[in-house]
């Protein structure tokens, strides 16, 4: 499963980026807003820090103003991993089909459920994003995002489609280990999540142990 960092906020990138484990970066308006800079100046130095797709969400609505906000951040990118990120509605859907045929990546957002995702994956999206955590939030259990992702893989498993399906809205470790267990192609992750992968008690003790007998 691929590793993706859920940040608009450089320094995590960096940071992310030093691991060698990141291959694409996931942002959207809230994630912007909390970095405090505009899209064209975060997106720009995210395309010079990771080599991989970027996803960069559009805030228009209807779907002539979104076709034409999807382009101008294509112009204003002048790089081919730029993914513009849709919102899963009729119009997001008709932009995501008219972008695919002009061979311009997307990435179809706020998925909840099976009938969304062969809706965008149909509509040719790149990638598609199923929202682990909300989906738990709303049925308050911790498994509904779980069987969210197992059945959008086992959709496309039966029809081949090529939709790369993005885990997201990932809120510890354990949905990154749900995601990885149901196949999904990608996890995109928040930075403190993807430092808690790093821990287990077992090996902060294991290293105790082997330090004190190196002594
Ligand atoms: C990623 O593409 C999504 O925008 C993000 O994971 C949403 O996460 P949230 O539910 O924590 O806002």
């Amino acid at each position: 499963m691929k590793i993706f960092i859920d940040t608009a906020i450089t320094e995590e990138i960096k940071e992310g980026a030093k691991l060698g484990i990141l291959k694409g970066v996931t942002t959207n308006p809230s994630l912007l807003a909390k970095s405090g800079r505009t899209l064209d100046d975060v997106i720009t130095e995210i395309l010079s820090l990771v080599d991989g797709p970027i996803s960069a969400e559009v805030t228009e609505a209807d779907e002539e103003t979104m076709y034409k906000q999807a382009h101008d951040i294509v112009k204003m990118a002048k790089n081919d991993n730029i993914t513009i990120k849709l919102p899963m509605t009729e119009d997001g859907i008709a932009v995501c089909s008219r972008l695919s045929k002009e061979g311009i990546k997307t990435n179809v957002t706020l998925i909840f459920s099976v009938s969304q995702a062969l809706l965008a994956m149909e509509a040719g999206a790149t990638f598609i994003s199923p929202f682990m955590g909300r989906v738990d939030d709303y049925y308050h259990d911790d498994d509904s995002g779980f069987e969210l992702i197992r059945k959008i893989m086992e959709v496309k498993k039966n029809f081949g489609y090529e939709s790369e399906i993005i885990a997201a809205s990932i809120r510890n470790v354990k949905h990154v280990e749900q995601a990885a267990l149901a196949g999904a192609d990608i996890a995109t992750i928040p930075y403190k999540v993807i430092k808690e992968m790093y821990k287990n008690e077992l090996t902060t003790r294991g290293l105790q142990i082997f330090r004190d007998a190196a002594k």
